[in-house]
């Protein structure tokens, strides 16, 4: 079976972070969520990916390389223009040929391993033409939305995308398993109202002409990483999942507890550091506090500041700051310092689409 990860469109709702760098490499505990996706395929036993790519291919095929990595082959397809889900597995039926194969946008995560679902897929005795991955959720109206049958929740009846009125709490998971009755569908199905061809719309094609489409609800955690709120959350769930590794500089006069993780180059000075969090390669932190939840990527420096619940990308700098820093979304190159130039007043250069929270 082959992978096909979505990885181009435009991440609109992570502004300003990606005016300058693809969505899909924003890093979440200091790895961009593509290579989660990426090891959520390669984990299920798939060893051949294709990766759709639009505007920012050269900034994804220097971050993912050819997949040797991982000990896979990775092939990437350009798509001229973000035109929909659909669209990107139109493109795709070359590379596809007559394979079954998983469909996985780059911006989700998932907690579950794949590896059961997609194995059952690929069986030769397996009836089903496609599978899709549902989750609860509170707010359907923000998917595409699956309603199955009251009597018989092995059948799907209706798929819509983003309905304003959803009639069902089960959105769909951007991991999708098809088999090649879905080129039919997508050569059929015509542009929804926002000129895309909706993949949710290619589904209901094939439950319209009679193909065989298997609901599977899944239980653990999904998150679609979108926004600064759903990349925090996502980042506090896998820095619970590390184990502690302390291999950077500590002095002694620092208090460095729970699962934490600090590169060999990082180094850190009477400082308190409470996990889970990660600190990065030739990170600097100096008379600070970096509380739970918190990834600082490398090359950072962190000095005489509290950051908790924070993501930071690389290369930026916290210096002197007093209230405490939360549940930021700090991008590369940035510096955040307290300026001694009088008058004494805020003073920004923020690009389009920053948000800054100032204490009251
Ligand atoms: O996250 C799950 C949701 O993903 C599903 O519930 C929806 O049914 C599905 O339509 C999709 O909705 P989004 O609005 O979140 O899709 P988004 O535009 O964010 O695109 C998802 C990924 O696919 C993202 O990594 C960008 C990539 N993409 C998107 C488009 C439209 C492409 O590679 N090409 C495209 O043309």
């Amino acid at each position: 079976m082959k992978g096909l990860i979505l990885s181009g469109g435009k991440g609109t709702r992570l502004r300003p972070l990606t005016y300058t760098s693809a969505k899909q490499l924003v890093p979440v505990a200091n790895k961009p969520v593509l290579f989660y996706a990426i090891e959520t395929l390669v984990e299920a036993g798939i060893r051949e990916i294709g990766i759709i790519v639009g505007d920012t291919k050269d900034e994804i095929k220097a971050a993912v390389g050819s997949g040797e990595r991982w000990g896979i082959e990775i092939t990437y397809i350009p798509q001229d223009a973000p035109l929909g889900l659909a669209h990107a597995v139109k493109i795709s039926e070359d590379y596809l040929g007559q394979d079954r194969f998983v469909m996985y946008l780059g911006d989700n995560m998932i907690e579950e391993s794949i590896r059961p679902l997609a194995e059952e897929f690929a069986a030769p005795e397996t009836q089903y033409n496609c599978q899709i991955l549902l989750k609860q959720v509170p707010n359907p109206e923000s998917y595409g939305v699956a309603e199955l049958d009251p009597d018989n929740q092995e059948r799907v009846l209706r798929l819509v995308e983003k309905p304003r009125e959803p009639q069902s709490d089960l959105a769909l998971v951007g991991i999708y398993m098809f088999d090649k009755s879905i080129f039919e569908a997508v050569n059929a199905i015509e542009p929804s109202w926002r000129n895309e061809l909706e993949i949710t719309d290619a589904i209901q094609y094939l439950v319209d002409h009679g193909y065989y489409v298997y609901p599977k609800i899944v239980t653990g955690w999904w998150v679609d990483t979108g926004k600064q709120a759903d990349m925090l959350e996502v980042n506090r769930l896998i820095l619970e999942r590390l184990d502690r590794k302390v291999e950077g500089v500590i002095d002694r006069d620092c208090v460095v507890s729970g699962k934490v993780v600090i590169a060999k180059t990082a180094e850190i000075i009477n400082s308190v550091v409470r996990g889970p969090a990660i600190i990065g390669e030739h990170c600097r932190v100096v008379n600070s506090y970096i509380g739970p939840f918190t990834s600082i990527n490398h090359h950072c420096t962190i000095a005489d500041s509290e950051i908790e619940h924070s993501i930071i990308l690389e290369n930026s700098q916290v210096l002197d700051i007093h209230g405490r820093i939360e549940d930021s979304l700090i991008g590369r190159n940035v510096v955040v310092e307290k300026s001694p130039i009088k008058p004494k007043a805020y003073k920004l250069l923020l690009g389009d689409n920053s948000r800054v929270g100032i204490l009251p």
